[in-house]
């Protein structure tokens, strides 16, 4: 009995190792380990995920194109050129119809280098002071390089920009973004919510369910 047991154990032990190993790597170009693990849980067992980290890429991979979707395939097509993974690259940014389309590529640096998301949302409410058309989208492309060959998937949100900053939570720009059909900003949202509707979870969506069929 105990023979048994022990070798259904080592079966198993041996399928997960061997599954390992057969499993596909796929490189995250993301310096962000928050992102890469969140990612690592939505992929379950698919696929090998790595970080920039694990694969020795430390360097600042460059974003010049001008546009989220250029960026996107930037990332990914620099780290499959230069390191021979397989690799997918994110690039978010908040676009303004009144502000034709700005931030945009420029989102996370709208107020100036340190990032700073007060001053960059302090930035977007000023420039928006008496305007009646508040038309707001968030913008995600997802690029996947896979064998050299580049496909896309795109997760918008559409929204307003709030008159003033409303709600905790989130991060970024969340206190001044109401979602359409929404009195409530992303930032008195719960995580949950948010992930319903966001621009990043709809491209990510798009992306897993291509991963899946992929597998078939
Ligand atoms: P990244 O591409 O994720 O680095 O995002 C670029 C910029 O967009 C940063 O300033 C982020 O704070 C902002 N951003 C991206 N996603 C969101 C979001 O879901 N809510 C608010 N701000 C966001």
């Amino acid at each position: 009995m105990d023979w048994t047991k022990g070798n259904v154990r080592n079966l198993i032990l041996l399928v997960n190792v061997i599954s390992y190993i057969v499993m596909m790597e796929l490189v995250f170009a993301t310096g962000n380990k928050n992102k890469t693990v969140e990612i690592a849980r939505m992929l379950g067992n698919r696929f090998k995920l790595m970080g920039l980290g694990e694969i020795g890429c430390f360097e600042e991979i460059p974003e010049t194109t001008g546009t989220i979707e250029g960026n996107a395939i930037q990332k990914a097509r620099y780290v499959y050129e230069k390191y021979g993974y397989d690799c997918f690259a994110e690039d978010t940014g908040l676009e303004i119809y009144a502000l034709d389309m700005a931030p945009g590529v420029h989102t996370a640096r709208y107020a100036g280098e340190e990032k700073n998301p007060n001053a960059n949302m302090a930035k977007v409410l000023e420039e928006l002071k008496g305007e009646m058309d508040r038309k707001a989208r968030f913008k995600t492309v997802i690029a996947y390089v896979r064998s050299g060959n580049v496909l896309t998937f795109e997760g918008i949100a559409d929204g307003n920009i709030a008159l003033e900053k409303q709600g905790m939570e989130g991060f970024g720009y969340d206190p001044i973004f109401i979602p359409q059909n929404e009195n409530r900003s992303f930032a008195e949202m719960t995580m949950a919510e948010k992930n319903q509707i966001s621009h990043r979870a709809k491209s990510f969506r798009k992306f897993l369910e291509y991963l899946d069929k992929e597998k078939e």
